[in-house]
């Protein structure tokens, strides 16, 4: 394959544009909570709600009836001038490339609102050929609009053919921040036998063994294990974060509860949350256990240089149970520092 000299990968793609980040910005991004920008008595709350989630994300694509998608554009852009962000994260979902929506998606928010949009979420990427083609625009928008910071993309994983160039698609330019398993459209697009919006299925399960007459128990499995693996090595290889996406039925807290876990214990940073129920969810699963963080600090004070082996516990620590406990503490730490309560329970102040 024929790629770009390390050099050249981090230079900017457009004369008078931000140069790319080497390194992602340090930021807590536990829940996308995903905003109906044509509904004024919605976008009104973002300044509030801002205040409770790590990201506040306008969606123009799905969900948005197509009478309402230059509504919810303008609606975006009011809401992104109206409010001040603070460290709250600012995103967009755009409508997907093949979309008659999507070049003025583009070209008017970045116009209006560049420097406070931290990321656009691109859905239905199939290849790193999309990541080229908005790398590329908005490149040329930053610099006509004398953007300050690089706007970064995270492409949402939801057709076949995302998921079989899900390496390409991680590593196509400086500019990803990192992706989102879509379980509704690559469900669609696998043909999975599925109307449910991400979670388990009663009937995908394997069965025990058969014992006479006796009634066989079903095991459950989870139909999303695969791709949230494929997903999870693909990001951290490449340095980007990989996240959970929706969780559509909003009367299971304990059926999201357990979806945003896994993904949570498999490595994703962060899921969405479509309903203000789901916040404190995520909030909680994407917080690390105070409990393990409290362990993990045990096996960093007892390892002050990160090498040999020690008993803690009854439990053999070495050093790669030591960059385990690592992981563990520095996203405590992140949380810690914006929520005392939480610190105070992990031990952390
Ligand atoms: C999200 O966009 C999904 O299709 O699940
Ligand atoms: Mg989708």
């Amino acid at each position: 394959m024929v790629t770009k000299t390390p050099r050249k990968f981090f230079e900017a793609l457009a004369a008078g544009a931000p140069a790319p980040f080497r390194d992602l910005p340090v930021r807590l991004e536990r829940m996308i909570h995903f905003v109906p920008p044509h509904i004024e008595k919605l976008r009104a709350r973002a300044g509030e709600l801002a205040k409770d989630v790590d990201v506040v994300l306008g969606n123009l694509e799905d969900a948005v009836p197509v009478e309402a998608k230059e509504a919810a554009r303008a609606g975006f852009i009011a809401m992104a001038q109206a409010n001040d962000f603070g460290a709250t994260g600012l995103w967009t979902r755009i409508n997907s490339l093949n979309s008659p929506w999507v070049l003025d998606d583009i070209t008017q928010i970045v116009g209006a609102v560049g420097d406070k949009l931290d990321v656009i979420m691109l859905p239905k990427v199939e290849g790193p050929w999309d990541i080229h083609y908005l790398d590329q625009l908005l490149a040329q928008l930053e610099a006509r609009h004398n953007v300050g910071k690089p706007i970064l993309i995270h492409a949402i994983l939801e057709t076949a053919e995302g998921v079989k160039n899900v390496e390409a698609i991680a590593t196509a330019s400086p500019r990803m921040h990192g992706m989102s398993l879509g379980p509704a459209d690559l469900a669609a697009s696998r043909a999975m036998k599925t109307t449910r919006v991400g979670g388990g299925h009663p009937e995908y399960k394997v069965l025990a063994d058969a014992a006479g007459d006796a009634p066989r128990a079903g095991y459950q499995q989870d139909l999303w294990h695969y791709t949230v693996a494929k997903m999870v090595d693909a990001c951290a290889a490449a340095g980007i974060k990989p996240f959970y996406g929706p969780f559509g039925d909003f009367s299971d807290a304990a059926a999201c509860e357990a979806q945003f876990r896994n993904a949570f214990l498999m490595g994703c940073a962060g899921a969405w949350t479509l309903h203000p129920s789901q916040i404190a969810i995520a909030k909680r699963v994407f917080s690390p256990d105070p409990a393990e963080v409290a362990f993990a600090l045990k096996i960093l004070k007892a390892m002050p240089n990160g090498t040999g082996a020690v008993m803690i516990d009854g439990k053999m620590q070495d050093d790669a149970t030591w960059k385990q406990a690592k992981v563990m503490v520095d996203l405590a730490r992140q949380v810690a520092a914006q929520d005392p309560e939480f610190a105070a329970k992990a031990g952390l102040l």
